[in-house]
């Protein structure tokens, strides 16, 4: 049994999770939280440089990284571990292109991939199996999310770069949007 003071509220649990699991989970916390505010720092340059479906496309990413920050919270709250709520850093305020947006949102989500499989080998070397288990969905939902920023990318080399051409993209990234809410209905 370990004991530990949160709030002046002294809480007692059965240490379920190791020390290393539980600062790797509370990290993890803090990079989908970056991953939220940057996305939504690039969300609000795209509204206001006119571009409606990268805005869209990134105020759906930034809720998606914010649900799973949540997820997290949960998972270590759930198991009597207090989580630990970040502070927000500031994003950059702007960027250079559409393009180079989706270049550093595939360079973060490599990241956390990395991250995520860090927390998976310490799951392992543990044989912390429920751990292990939880992280499962991350590691797909990584996969995912790279091959959905790749696919963006690679549209720049297939369309083009002059106005024409990232106006479609725009309306690729709207339409990706429509296709990943109705695919979750
Ligand atoms: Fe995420
Ligand atoms: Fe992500």
């Amino acid at each position: 049994m370990d004991a530990i003071i949160f709030n002046q509220v002294k809480l007692t649990y059965t240490m379920k999770i190791s020390k290393n699991m539980q600062n790797a989970l509370n990290n993890q916390i803090i990079l989908e939280s970056n991953a939220s505010n940057n996305y939504l720092a690039m969300a609000s340059w795209c509204e206001i440089t006119g571009y409606e479906g990268g805005s869209s496309f990134f105020y759906a990413q930034s809720n998606e990284e914010r649900s799973h920050m949540i997820k997290i919270v949960h998972y270590l709250n759930n198991l009597g571990v207090p989580a630990v709520i970040p502070a927000t850093k500031l994003p950059a305020s702007s960027f250079k292109s559409l393009e180079s947006i989706l270049k550093i949102a595939l360079n973060s989500e490599q990241t956390v991939t990395s991250a995520i499989h860090v927390m998976v080998e310490i799951a392992q070397k543990d044989k912390d199996y429920p751990t292990h288990a939880f992280l499962e969905w991350f590691v797909n939902e990584q996969v995912e999310e790279e091959t959905k920023f790749e696919t963006l990318i690679k549209k720049f080399e297939l369309i083009g770069r002059d106005k024409i051409a990232i106006n479609e993209i725009d309306k690729i990234l709207a339409a990706s949007v429509e296709s990943s809410a109705s695919n979750t209905k």
